[in-house]
């Protein structure tokens, strides 16, 4: 199978009615995709969206975050279950917005991934360096400890489900996307990794996006990377056509 796809994360933006035609615009333009392509959309479009994707294949929902509990009293959360009994098959963790925002760690995170796995979701996992990271030079030690931290509890059945998003904080809205060559350079770094702890059979299967200002200019370099299987878009997933023109980048 295919490692390849495009995730868009629409963050705090669209309304339903936005985002409905945002969605059919890219249906239209892209048709049946020779990638996966996720929709990361509000939760209040979640079930909306779910419905529109379910023709053509190859299409998906993704939650932006959920609960690690199962239920209980925790007013405005989201669980697991709840997502995957309406059809969401892919849940962003880890983002860095929510690290800075929500003062999320890989100890919450990790929690989180295994109550999505748990529920028959697919995690896709962010982990990435600040600015002061890359510019020591300690890109690798820190998100060598992220994914240890969130992912190495996991079993090897359990890794099969997750994917890996690299988004370099310092490329993320910022319009500076890290070079084909940084980008290479990491996934592959962190592909070494997964295979170090799992086997080379799960590395070699495992998608990993790159996340940070991709656009339709940059797009078809960074994902000709051997380790790059695609990306994770913010803000050029907010426009049918840019997306749908990185959807077929790929
Ligand atoms: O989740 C997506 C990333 O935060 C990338 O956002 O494409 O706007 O830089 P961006």
């Amino acid at each position: 199978m295919s490692r390849t796809m495009v995730a868009g994360n629409w963050k705090m933006n669209t309304t339903p009615r936005e985002g409905h035609e945002l969605v059919r615009q890219v249906i239209d333009r892209v048709g049946t995709p020779a990638t996966k392509v996720v929709f990361g959309v509000p939760a209040i479009q979640l079930m909306a969206v779910q419905a529109l994707v379910k023709d053509p294949s190859g299409y998906a929902v993704a939650a932006q975050n959920m609960h690690e509990e199962q239920s209980g009293a925790f007013t405005g959360e989201t669980s697991a279950a709840m997502l995957a009994d309406a059809g969401i098959e892919y849940v962003i963790l880890g983002h860095s917005e929510r690290r800075e925002y929500a003062g999320e760690d890989d100890e919450l995170i990790n929690r989180k991934i295994v109550a999505a796995i748990a529920a028959g979701l697919k995690p896709i996992y962010c982990c990435g360096e600040k600015l002061d990271i890359r510019e020591a030079g300690n890109q690798e030690v820190v998100v060598g400890k992220q994914i240890e931290q969130a992912l190495g509890s996991l079993s090897p059945t359990q890794i099969e489900s997750v994917v890996i998003a690299y988004e370099p904080v310092w490329a993320i809205g910022t319009g500076v996307t890290a070079s084909k060559e940084q980008a290479q350079q990491m996934h592959n770094y962190i592909r070494r990794m997964i295979s170090n702890q799992f086997g080379a059979d799960v590395a070699e299967h495992m998608t990993i996006l790159y996340g940070g200002s991709v656009k339709p200019g940059n797009a078809a370099e960074l994902f000709a990377q051997p380790d790059v299987d695609g990306g994770l878009v913010g803000g050029a997933s907010l426009d049918a056509e840019s997306f749908a023109a990185i959807v077929q980048a790929v």
